[in-house]
């Protein structure tokens, strides 16, 4: 079935612009030797700032024609869905997941797969909007009106979810 990113994905990183390649650097302790995935990954807007940071760049998405402006990019996305990862156990020594998660259908099921691909002891990275910020709030609306399923998370509520 056809999903707004399939439509969205040849105009994505137009309208998204580039992301700030130094605060999931940071923050996933970057460069390892290890295997790193990015989970809702889309067009490798993340990945491709990521791409040489670690042993191996994992690109995972649901989205065919997101993927498609990734594999432009030279990535080697992989489609799944990140409630059902086709990876073993402890498979990934970091994982990140930007603006995706509040597109999650079952954010349980998610999560739980994510640290059970992960190496015990090591990262999990998960950038939201705020939704607390007006801009966030007015793009919630517009994601609502175009019934896009998202359920954004207040940071306070995101340490219970
Ligand atoms: C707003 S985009 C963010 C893409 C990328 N992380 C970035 O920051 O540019 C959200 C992405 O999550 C993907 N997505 C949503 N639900 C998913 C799921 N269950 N499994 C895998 N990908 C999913 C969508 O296809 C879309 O590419």
């Amino acid at each position: 079935m056809l999903d707004h990113f399939d439509l969205l994905a040849p105009l994505y990183d137009w309208v998204i612009g580039p992301p700030n390649p130094a605060r999931p650097q940071t923050l996933l302790d970057l460069p390892t030797p290890g295997r790193l995935l990015d989970a809702g990954g889309g067009t490798g807007r993340v990945t491709a700032q990521l791409r040489g940071l670690a042993g191996e760049v994992v690109l995972l998405d649901q989205s065919l024609p997101m993927l498609r402006q990734a594999q432009a990019k030279g990535l080697i996305p992989l489609r799944g869905d990140v409630a059902r990862l086709p990876f073993p156990d402890a498979s990934f020594d970091r994982v990140v997941v930007v603006d995706a998660l509040h597109h999650f259908v079952d954010v349980r099921a998610a999560l739980a797969d994510l640290l059970h691909v992960l190496r015990p002891g090591e990262r999990l990275v998960i950038e939201e909007p705020d939704i607390q910020h007006r801009v966030v709030k007015v793009v919630a609306l517009a994601e609502r009106l175009a019934l896009m399923g998202s359920h954004f998370y207040a940071p306070e509520a995101s340490s219970r979810a």
